[in-house]
């Protein structure tokens, strides 16, 4: 039996800035190309060890409403997987988990991806870390297809339903605004809207990636494109607003986070960052970040 203990673990939000949408396939995916960066924002996971049966997870809790706190919540998902994957079963711990959120739910930043990547690293090292960084990241791919970015982190193009990760060569730190709506969108429903509404895929980010290489915050915002942007619009159209306010107070480019409705704004530099906050901040609720950022990491590490 294990002693009494605790890990935290730590992973960050991310904003596409490139999401291009190739076709809907038959498990009712879409394939993407997506460049993925990771934003100076995360969530916090704490694993406390309770009394209880081997395995057992005992309870979720998370201060922000709307958050799940049973079974279907994916950082619950994420600690079973590990449980199932362990080596002795009946020497397993059993857990509460502890949730704080900084990043939006719902909001199109992969905020629940992040929840279990942490998770994914927190319940691995309380059993002593028998599951390599590997079977970790497959792990992480059955749970969503955001999951595997958020527990590598930086800068990375996806493929696939976007778990297929190389990392990308990024020399610029971005400084962004982000505009939260005070209601979520379902990613499901996004997409859906995206088959409804029919686009041209844009699948080659070529130009983006030499942009990020070269790091020139101007030709990156010229170069930020998501395919997903028309239909988050369509189901929330306050968005079009939002995405004109930002852009007006001065940000080189507005764009709506993966499936949205969060909107970045990627500025010129932290003064100018500054100074579109505070006029967005008239409007809707923000807070200023910047990118890349690491991957998921445990406390201490
Ligand atoms: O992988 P994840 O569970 O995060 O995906 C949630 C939903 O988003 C999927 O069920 C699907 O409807 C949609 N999706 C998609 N194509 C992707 C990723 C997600 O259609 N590449």
């Amino acid at each position: 039996m294990y002693p009494p203990t605790t890990v935290t673990a730590y992973a960050h939000g991310k904003i596409n800035l490139h999401l291009g949408v190739g076709s809907l396939r038959s498990d009712g995916y879409h394939d993407l190309v997506t460049i993925f960066q990771s934003v100076d924002r995360h969530d916090v996971v704490t694993l406390e060890v309770m009394d209880g049966l081997p395995g057992e997870i005992l309870e979720l809790t998370c201060a922000t409403r709307g958050v799940p706190t049973d079974e279907t919540n994916l950082a619950w998902r994420a600690v079973a997987a590990v449980f199932a994957a362990a080596p002795d079963p009946a020497a397993l711990p059993a857990v509460c988990i502890d949730i704080t959120k900084k990043i939006p739910t719902a909001g199109g930043m992969a905020g629940g991806s992040a929840d279990a990547a942490a998770a994914l690293l927190a319940a691995n090292h309380l059993i002593g870390a028998p599951l390599t960084k590997e079977e970790l990241l497959k792990l992480a791919a059955d749970l969503g297809s955001d999951v595997p970015f958020t527990l590598l982190g930086g800068t990375a193009i996806g493929t696939g339903r976007g778990e297929n990760l190389t990392t990308v060569l990024n020399r610029a730190t971005l400084h962004w605004v982000l505009a939260f709506s005070s209601a979520g969108l379902s990613t499901p429903d996004v997409f859906r809207t995206l088959d409804n509404l029919g686009h041209t895929p844009h699948l080659d980010s070529t130009e983006l990636q030499q942009a990020l290489a070269a790091g020139n915050p101007e030709t990156i915002a010229g170069l930020l494109h998501n395919d997903l942007q028309p239909a988050a619009i369509s189901l929330q159209p306050e968005i079009r607003t939002t995405l004109r306010l930002g852009e007006e107070a001065g940000a080189l480019a507005g764009i709506v986070s993966g499936s949205g409705p969060t909107c970045a704004f990627l500025c010129a530099d932290a003064q100018s960052a500054q100074e579109v906050a505070a006029e967005l901040s008239l409007h809707s609720a923000v807070a200023v970040t910047t990118s890349p950022a690491k991957g998921a990491y445990l406390e201490g590490h």
